[in-house]
């Protein structure tokens, strides 16, 4: 029961983003490995931090296409609550779960250290060299040079605020100095 949630969970993130493509794989997979990481390191329920994890972002994609990205949280989390009444969860997991969708972008407190992992693995997405390479090659083509420069500007001041684990803090440290300056040496 306990691997069929994640495992439910991760089959419906990955339908949604062969349906819209948004977020790119490789972001998805980055996330994905350090929320398993540092539920290892940190002690926490890998079935919650998971299961929120891949349910976060649901539909990003959707509400990308929407123009609505703003909406995505919500939106996901329409979808979220259905999907998780189909297992039967405590009332306790069932909130945890719920604050890790709601709190990934800051938006609410973190009511357990599960939620603190998905949105602390959610700014690799961005900061991390792979997650900001993996930006520039798949939004660059649409956007183009200077307007996903920006954007990556913007993002990385973004994610920076959110991370509060020392683990990643200290591991993206260092590169969100060297983005903000060669950005900045780029667009002056
Ligand atoms: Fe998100």
């Amino acid at each position: 029961m306990i691997m069929d949630i994640i495992q439910e969970a991760r089959r419906l993130a990955l339908k949604e983003i062969e349906k819209f493509g948004i977020p790119n794989l490789i972001h998805f997979e980055i996330s994905e490995k350090k929320v398993i990481e540092l539920c290892e390191r940190l002690n926490a329920d890998k079935t919650i931090a998971l299961t929120g994890y891949y349910l976060m972002d649901l539909k990003l994609g959707e509400a990308f296409k929407l123009n609505k990205v703003e909406d995505h949280i919500k939106m996901s989390l329409d979808v979220a609550k259905q999907f998780l009444e189909k297992f039967k969860l405590d009332e306790e997991t069932k909130k945890k779960i719920i604050n890790c969708i709601e709190a990934h972008h800051g938006g609410v407190p973190f009511i357990c250290k599960e939620a603190e992992i998905c949105a602390n693995a959610d700014a690799y997405r961005f900061l991390h060299p792979k997650g900001f390479f993996a930006t520039l090659t798949f939004i660059g083509k649409d956007l183009g040079f200077e307007k996903t420069l920006n954007l990556l500007y913007q993002k990385i001041d973004e994610k920076y605020k959110i991370l509060s684990i020392d683990i990643c803090k200290k591991e993206l440290g260092r590169y969100y100095d060297q983005f903000k300056e060669l950005i900045k040496s780029v667009l002056g």
